[in-house]
């Protein structure tokens, strides 16, 4: 019986409420804890709705995923890239997510901070200018394919796993080392993540690949990092809503031609609308065009295209508390002795360097230590001002942040 649950425990996921009723009266299945009857399955919305404005008679929904905004945004995003593809920009804010049950501290919760990348770039050119920077990156990936046989993680270069296949395309591959390099920054051990690629039964509709960087931490692993190509869905499903094309355009290097003969035909209708008292004249100005105007006309065609979208997705919670439990030490014999090893770029010390003696010898001191400090990321201040050392202490304290320079972040 437990071998067979096993083995449709997968297919749940892509059952309708009724679907999922049969399976539950076949198998007779009750409550874990209680041995109690369940309820029958229902539909339920995953987002929290809300009513907008004085009356309450617009509908909305929070956001839960702070994505979409990126996604209204793209026309004028575009804009600001010259027109041009790809590009790409990031948001970070709260989302908001009606979760069936939230537990274990911030790792479920009903309100969190995200922080999205959403790359626009054309579908069949995913190929990235930077991959070569991260291709000999070993990373530990398991496939869809090893999870279904149960077979283990492996281990292999961003390089290698796109040049089989295994990851859809530079650009994803690209962002999942990218991924790889800041967690492990932020003081992810690398030794307890992973990259788990989606089954295709949990892959959200809108993804053509999908793999989240996992964190091993006392609830077991949790997916930190969402990176998913999401193809051109969501700018094909707010032009369907709206009726507003967002394309990029991109002139074509050879015109295509069908046949020898190309001919302008003027549409009437849309000119009518567009130039109104003037349409008559651009009309005719379309029809008397010779054929090396309408040479001219057909070699500046342009494609539109809807771009793809690589996207990946930051909890930042979930982020937070891994590197916590990575970075929580007890002392042996002692547990009384805790500390944590947070590395210099995400640890809440900042430094201060006060030279006690203006002598002109120490200022090559002064420069040199400074200098390891931002080697090594600590965020520091030097002064070298006149005060006692007690009052140019007191002035590095909280108050005094605007002092503070960022060591090249
Ligand atoms: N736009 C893609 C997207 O929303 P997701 O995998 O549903 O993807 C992204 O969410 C990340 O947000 C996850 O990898 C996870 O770290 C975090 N996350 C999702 N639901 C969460 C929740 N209920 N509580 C805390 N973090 C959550």
């Amino acid at each position: 019986m437990k071998t067979k649950v096993k083995s449709i425990e997968h297919l749940v996921e892509n059952m309708n409420a009724e679907e999922m009723k049969d399976l539950m009266n076949e198998y007779n299945i009750k409550s874990p804890i209680t041995g109690n009857d369940l309820s029958d399955p229902m539909e339920f919305n995953l987002m929290f709705s809300t009513s907008i404005g004085p009356t309450g008679t617009l509908k909305g929904f929070l956001r839960p995923e702070t994505a979409q905004g990126i996604f209204v945004n793209f026309k004028r995003l575009l804009e600001f890239n010259q027109g041009k593809l790809p590009f790409a920009a990031a948001q970070i804010g709260n989302a908001f997510r009606n979760e069936i049950s939230p537990r274990s501290g911030l790792i479920r919760v009903r309100e969190f901070t995200m922080a999205e990348i959403e790359h626009f770039c054309e579908k069949d050119l995913k190929d990235h200018p930077k991959f070569d920077t991260v291709k000999d990156l070993q990373v530990t990936l398991y496939s869809a394919c090893n999870q279904m046989e149960g077979k283990l993680p492996e281990e292999k270069t961003i390089g290698q796993a796109v040049g089989q296949g295994l990851i859809a395309n530079q650009t994803l591959g690209y962002f999942m080392a990218r991924i790889y390099l800041f967690m492990v920054k932020v003081g992810v051990n690398p030794m307890k993540l992973r990259f788990r690629q989606h089954l295709s039964n949990e892959m959200a509709h809108y993804a053509r690949d999908c793999w989240d960087a996992e964190c091993k931490t006392s609830y077991g692993w949790v997916e930190c990092v969402g990176c998913a190509d999401r193809s051109c869905y969501d700018l094909m499903a707010h032009t369907k809503a709206t009726n507003i094309k967002l394309v990029a355009e991109k002139k074509l290097a050879q015109p295509i031609s069908f046949c020898d003969i190309v001919d302008l035909v003027p549409k009437k209708g849309i000119i009518g609308k567009e130039f109104r008292k003037e349409a008559k004249q651009v009309i005719e100005a379309l029809t008397n065009l010779n054929s090396d105007d309408v040479t001219a006309v057909e070699t500046a065609i342009i494609e539109e295209i809807t771009p793809s979208v690589i996207e990946p997705s930051f909890g930042i919670g979930r982020i937070m508390y891994a590197i916590l439990e990575h970075n929580f030490h007890i002392r042996e014999g002692d547990e009384q002795r805790s500390w944590l090893s947070l590395p210099p770029v995400v640890a809440p010390y900042k430094c201060s360097v006060l030279p006690l003696s203006n002598n002109p010898d120490f200022e090559s001191f002064v420069k040199q230590l400074s200098e390891s400090l931002t080697r090594f990321e600590v965020s520091h201040k030097v002064d070298a001002s006149s005060g006692s050392i007690g009052r140019r202490y007191a002035r590095t304290g909280p108050n005094s942040h605007t002092f503070w320079y960022n060591c090249g972040l």
